[in-house]
């Protein structure tokens, strides 16, 4: 199973620098052994879907979905909304909409089953915040997050999921979390998705690292087993550095 990759530009770029992004992005060297994807923002996937006609990589990510198909409810994006745009990933559960937009376990869990009737992958950030780590919770905290997120997907044969760690001090904090420690935090992820899932797709799940990732730190996590791509924020926003962590991500 190839890496996954994923930018997240949080809310950056609205449609005429996020179409301009891709064209550049598309014009740089990608190892072939990669999956790349982008998170953009909703306002701007109809510019990135423009900008990229078929292509496939990178992949187009959401960041955010409402779990009803359709109906009264202001603002909100359905699953459906976005297949249109060609949408085949999408974050749920990351930390700032948690933090800022209350989104709890249940609405993240609601959220991934909406998305996997819909034929888009889940993207399921969880991690502890630093009070909760200093308190020695990071493991029960990631478990519990976790087996609510995934609790109404089904393993249909294959991972219906990519599970991201995403510990909350490391964001945007310039203190990426040590890969050993990383590692630790993904081995407990994947003993709840074996008990959920069993065996083969514990196996099979890519869960990915996210937190202060740049093109010069992620080959120690690319080559830390266990760890199966990264959710990289900051180092994403130009698309030449991006382009310059995939390759770093994937030496030719
Ligand atoms: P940074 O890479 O900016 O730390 O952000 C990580 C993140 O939250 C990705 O979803």
């Amino acid at each position: 199973m190839n890496k996954l990759i994923i930018a997240n530009w949080k809310m950056y770029y609205g449609p005429v620098k996020a179409g301009a992004w891709v064209r550049a992005f598309r014009r740089e060297r990608l190892p072939k052994d990669l999956d790349i994807g982008i998170a953009v923002p909703s306002v701007s996937l109809a510019a990135a879907r423009a900008s990229l006609g078929r292509a496939t990589i990178p992949a187009l990510c959401a960041q955010n979905v409402f779990w009803e198909k359709e109906g009264a409810y202001t603002g909100e994006i359905s699953p459906t909304m976005l297949v249109e745009f060609g949408v085949s990933l999408c974050l749920v559960g990351h930390s700032e909409r948690r933090r800022y937009l209350g989104e709890t376990d249940d609405m993240t869990a609601k959220k991934a089953a909406a998305l996997q009737k819909a034929g888009i992958v889940p993207v399921v950030c969880v991690g502890e915040t630093e009070v909760e780590r200093k308190k020695k919770q990071t493991k029960s905290i990631i478990k519990k997050q976790v087996a609510k997120a995934v609790a109404d997907l089904k393993p249909d044969g294959r991972a219906p999921a990519v599970i991201a760690y995403e510990p909350v001090w490391a964001i945007g904090s310039g203190k990426p979390c040590d890969p050993v420690m990383a590692k630790e935090a993904h081995d407990v992820i994947r003993d709840v998705i074996g008990s959920a899932w069993g065996p083969r797709i514990k196996d099979e799940i890519r869960i990915i690292y996210g937190g202060s990732v740049t093109d010069r730190n992620i080959h120690a996590y690319m080559t830390t087993t266990g760890i199966d791509g990264a959710l990289v924020g900051g180092a994403s926003l130009d698309p030449r550095t991006f382009a310059l962590l995939c390759r770093s991500a994937v030496p030719a």
